[in-house]
């Protein structure tokens, strides 16, 4: 259709507002010899933050505080802090790659136990603890909490012998003991590894909600967002047992007031728990009782449980 331009002449009016052939001459850019895996991820990546920048009309002072945002977490980051992470947590991508990477699983009747996004706080080599011992030192307050169960494969029912679980959870003070000066080092934290019948047993704390650390970029976001840092009570965990898929997971606790509204988007159903009162143990108030079920790598593979099924994929979370 024709229109007038500031000249007063007539022309055609642009059917694209912006160039339409840029995005496609971006990705062609990438060369024969990047991996097709590259190719395909880049590729979808360029497309949608151009479509992103153009549908949204960005601006370069948009952008420029963008990249600041990215660049200040960048500098905030650490071996103790992981800011970019902590971003990806706050806008779902963790929880997101989580569920993508083990779909199956997630939430299924009498399948596996589900996953959940490790975060930034697990540490390596948390001390190895004996059965029945405890993982609080140095707190008085907080619910003593005894937790037992049992590791078995989700199949057959049948105990995992020399399952490791790694546990770890934050003091009544919201913090982890790699945040906290007052703590001593590696508190609240251990490795425990099963026998024969594949049981567990250990005291900890019933845990209690906390703010994700909101000192940074990411609590700068939340709070553009309107939105609040909290994290409903949980305990982490990694299990992992020779021939089986490691698993990354969480326990909630049912009555915690941000249940429903988790600052990072990780709780599943299957995770809510009750801390149940205990009676007759003069070390514990309360009482969890769970099964971690595991697959093996050979069912994994076979009942396609998403993710990895290569037996040397045993590492968890880079360790
Ligand atoms: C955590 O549960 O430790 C956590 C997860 C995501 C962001 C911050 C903390
Ligand atoms: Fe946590």
């Amino acid at each position: 259709m024709a229109s007038n331009d500031i000249s007063g002449s007539v022309s055609e009016k642009p059917t694209h507002k912006f160039d339409p052939d840029f995005t496609q001459n971006v990705i062609n850019a990438i060369g024969p010899k990047a991996s097709p895996r590259l190719r395909k991820v880049m590729g979808s990546l360029i497309q949608h933050i151009h479509d992103f920048a153009r549908e949204n009309e960005i601006t370069v002072d948009e952008w420029m505080a963008g990249l600041e945002l990215l660049n200040e977490s960048g500098r905030m980051s650490n071996d103790r802090r992981n800011e970019g992470q902590l971003l990806c947590d706050i806008l779902g991508l963790e929880s997101l790659v989580d569920e993508i990477t083990y779909k199956l699983v997630a939430d299924a009747k009498d399948g596996p136990t589900s996953t959940a996004i490790l975060g930034p706080f697990w540490r390596k080599d948390a001390p190895r603890r004996k059965m029945g011992e405890t993982i609080v030192f140095g707190i008085e307050s907080g619910d003593r909490t005894y937790m037992h169960g049992q590791v078995i494969d989700y199949r057959t029912g049948k105990p995992i012998e020399g399952a490791e679980l790694d546990v770890w959870h934050t003091a009544p003070n919201g913090l982890y003991e790699q945040q906290d000066p007052d703590q001593p080092d590696m508190n609240l934290r251990g490795r425990f590894t099963t026998g024969k019948d594949g049981r567990y047993n250990f005291y900890c704390l019933r845990p209690t909600s906390y703010p994700i650390p909101f000192d940074g970029p990411a609590g700068k976001l939340l709070q553009l967002l309107d939105r609040h840092p909290m994290r409903p009570a949980h305990i982490h965990f990694i299990i992992t047992a020779p021939g089986y898929k490691p698993i990354v997971t969480q326990l909630f606790d049912r009555r915690d007031k941000y249940i429903t509204n988790d600052a990072v988007f990780a709780v599943k159903s299957s995770l809510v728990m009750d801390f149940l009162p205990y009676k007759g143990d003069p070390k514990a108030d309360f009482e969890l009782a769970y099964d971690f079920k595991l697959a093996s790598f050979e069912d994994a593979s076979k009942f396609s449980v998403a993710g990895t099924t290569e037996e040397s994929a045993t590492s968890v979370a880079g360790n």
